[in-house]
């Protein structure tokens, strides 16, 4: 398949925000690549979803804890498409280990949330840099998570894979200058997610209660400031927090 709309590469895209980013950035011209890991259904949902709208969209298997099959996913993109303009490295894995319950969080459990929160969106970055810098302006868009700025979320290993995802994104906007342009958001509790359901509960309704918006984020909150970040020409190295006003996230 070639299509003469530019690419964008969403990761996760069937899951809640991904789904979400992967329908705007359709919706507004870009041809869209939506990978899964087991959930073909909810990828092809996404991939219809587009395509219903008029857009352009298809849906691609990847395992990103296997650096082979990152490797294999972007020569694909390069082999059908010859181009990739916008990486979106949403997909990631959590699991709800109360921070105090150390024993807990096991080494296996320690390596699965870094190797798909953390290495991978890296490992997709180094694949792709040839593609990305390659057009006018290619751009990454993390996404990482509140928890990686305040000490929270679902767990240590999670927290700790997005506080990694911040500041990866600021070192890949220095190395991928002046072609590609990186940037991150930064989701607090996301309502009417799965993975919100996996948060601890009092995790979940402290960050309701605290938001000084009165209200936490919504997936289209999400997707919309992925659109910003991918129509600027002049902002990179940026983590934005999406939250709803937590105090101790605001920097
Ligand atoms: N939801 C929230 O409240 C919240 C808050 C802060 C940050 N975030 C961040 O927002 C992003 C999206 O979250 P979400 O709520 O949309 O999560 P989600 O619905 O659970 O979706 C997670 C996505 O990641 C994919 N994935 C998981 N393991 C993978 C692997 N090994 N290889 C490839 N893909 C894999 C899943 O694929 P399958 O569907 O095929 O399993 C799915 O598409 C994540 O980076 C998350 O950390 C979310």
């Amino acid at each position: 398949m070639s299509t003469a709309r530019p690419i964008a590469l969403v990761t996760g895209a069937s899951g809640d925000i991904g789904g979400a980013i992967a329908q705007v950035l359709g919706s507004h011209g870009w041809h869209v690549i939506g990978t899964y890991v087991g959930a073909a259904d909810a990828a092809a949902a996404t991939v219809t979803t587009i395509t219903d709208a008029g857009g352009s969209a298809e849906a691609m298997q990847l395992d990103q804890r296997d650096p082979d099959a990152i490797e294999a996913l972007i020569e694909t993109i390069r082999q059908q498409h010859d181009r990739l303009d916008v990486l979106i490295n949403n997909a990631a894995w959590n699991i709800g280990i109360p921070f105090r319950q150390l024993d807990e969080l096991t080494a296996d459990i320690w390596d699965r949330v870094m190797e798909t929160n953390l290495r991978a969106p890296f490992l997709l970055a180094r694949a792709a840099a040839t593609l990305l810098s390659a057009g006018d302006g290619g751009h990454i868009v993390n996404i990482s998570s509140a928890g990686g700025i305040s000490p929270g979320s679902s767990s240590i290993a999670y927290s700790s894979s997005k506080a990694g995802l911040n500041h990866l994104t600021r070192c890949l906007a220095v190395a991928m200058s002046p072609n590609v342009a990186v940037n991150c958001i930064a989701p607090g509790l996301v309502e009417n997610t799965r993975m919100a359901q996996r948060l601890p509960d009092n995790v979940a309704e402290g960050a309701r209660q605290t938001a000084v918006l009165g209200r936490v984020g919504q997936a289209q909150d999400i997707a919309n400031q992925v659109l910003a970040f991918v129509q600027s020409t002049s902002v990179t190295g940026q983590t934005i927090v999406i939250d709803g006003g937590m105090p101790g996230a605001m920097r």
